[in-house]
């Protein structure tokens, strides 16, 4: 189990005053030049590329099977309903748009939930799944009240570290994935879990883990659950791909539920960038449940202050989207008939990958593509392989030989399996 503290991380991002006299003619001449970014980062480089066929298979961005970005038909249908509704651009409360984030917490717990039904959960707006994960770091950061240390899967989202440690939390891990069989280590994971001090915080991965695409199977979850209340860890569940992994909202959603019916209280971050293709409107929300309505009232207070000086009130436009969307029955069954689809076609792409690494003459076990699961394959390409295929074939891809199968299509699967099978022969 790893222990990070807070300088270590930000060791390379530090200011440092330099007295006026032996400043240059620039107040920021102290700055120094910071790493890209892990994930974004390969982003640009890709853009910088002129190889034709060039592969950005780095950033987890869902592509149609022609390779271009994908604007869902139910939110076209949504943007046209409220075209016609003509909507003003008032402000939004603090907390975001009501209908949505009322939404947004039914998708995840469930049509008859209990939480819902009772206001047990104080759900608000946030920016996205970063933006919430943010809210919820801050307002552990001042009000938990239990060890302020938060516990990631080894390895997690490059992101999650910094949100956190950013927030002032102290940073620890539990293993999670297993190199040897590109799986779920569940002797590791349950090992770690009970060694991490009682009252801390847990970070989890409701479906669809990323960077791994490996998810622990219901039964694994029961025990995690066990152990998490037995320990009396506060889960802080990130749900960044629901429908996404399977294709099914519920089905993906299970973790997170059955967490609920065991009695954790817990926290969540929620996305809708992938299941909605709503990248770029930074549509997400933030739940913190509570053990009364009047307690959820007093936490929804100091949500409210938590955010105000951060970015006042969120945006609206993408919100509104998804609480069309959630909020039209029509219009909502159109929806999971869109999610099924691009779940389904990463699916195909996995399958075709296999298919075409055989045929290419592979003879490694490339059973993990298919068996994980969600926008993402830990393909386990070495550092140097990752840094050869990107040289070599212009496929981009994160250090780590994290791919996103969302950005493959029909016409350049091939092309990839070649590539991988050239630099791992
Ligand atoms: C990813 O992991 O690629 C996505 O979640 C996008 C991001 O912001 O990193």
């Amino acid at each position: 189990m790893a222990l990070f503290s807070v300088g270590n991380l930000f060791r390379d991002n530090v200011i440092r005053f330099v007295p006026a006299a032996s400043r240059a003619s620039s107040w920021w001449s102290g700055v120094e030049m910071g790493p890209p970014d892990a994930i974004l980062g390969v982003t640009e480089a890709f853009k910088r590329d002129s190889n034709p066929q060039k592969m950005n298979l780095g950033v987890g961005a869902y592509r149609s099977d022609e390779g271009k970005p994908f604007v869902l038909p139910s939110v076209r249908k949504a943007e046209e309903i409220m075209m016609a509704a003509s909507h003003d651009k008032e402000y939004l409360p603090i907390t975001g748009l009501a209908d949505f984030t009322k939404a947004a917490a039914i998708l995840a717990f469930g049509d008859n939930s209990e939480t819902v039904s009772r206001n047990l959960n104080i759900t608000s707006q946030g920016i996205s799944g970063t933006g919430s994960l943010r809210i919820g770091a801050n307002f552990l950061q001042r009000y938990y009240p239990g060890n302020k240390q938060v516990f990631l899967p080894t390895p997690s989202w490059g992101n999650h570290t910094p949100i956190f440690n950013h927030a002032g939390l102290q940073l620890g891990a539990y293993r999670y994935y297993d190199k040897s069989t590109c799986g779920f280590d569940k002797a590791g994971c349950l090992e770690d879990i009970s060694k991490i001090p009682e009252g801390s915080i847990i970070l989890l991965h409701a479906c669809a883990h990323n960077p791994t695409g490996v998810d622990p199977k219901p039964e694994d979850w029961k025990e995690l659950s066990h152990l998490i209340k037995k320990k009396k860890l506060y889960p802080f569940f990130d749900m960044a791909y629901q429908g996404f992994a399977s294709g099914d909202i519920d089905r993906d959603a299970y973790a997170l539920r059955l967490f609920l019916q065991d009695g954790h209280q817990l926290m969540l971050a929620q996305s809708f960038a992938k299941n909605m293709g709503l990248y770029g409107e930074r549509a997400g929300a933030f739940t913190i449940v509570c053990e009364t309505e009047e307690e959820m009232k007093r936490v929804e207070s100091q949500v409210k202050i938590t955010i105000r000086p951060i970015y006042s009130n969120p945006p609206v436009h993408g919100a509104r989207i998804a609480a069309t969307i959630l909020n039209t029955p029509d219009l909502r069954k159109e929806w999971l008939v869109d999610v099924k689809h691009m779940a389904d076609r990463i699916i195909n792409m996995r399958e075709m990958l296999v298919a075409n690494l055989k045929k290419e003459g592979s003879t490694l076990d490339w059973s993990h593509v298919t068996d994980q699961i969600g926008m993402f394959c830990f393909t386990g390409l070495k550092p140097e392989q990752v840094e050869r295929i990107t040289k070599e074939f212009s496929v981009y891809l994160t250090k780590d030989g994290r791919i996103s199968v969302a950005g493959i299509s029909s016409s350049n699967n091939a092309y990839l399996a070649h590539a991988i099978h050239q630099v791992t022969k």
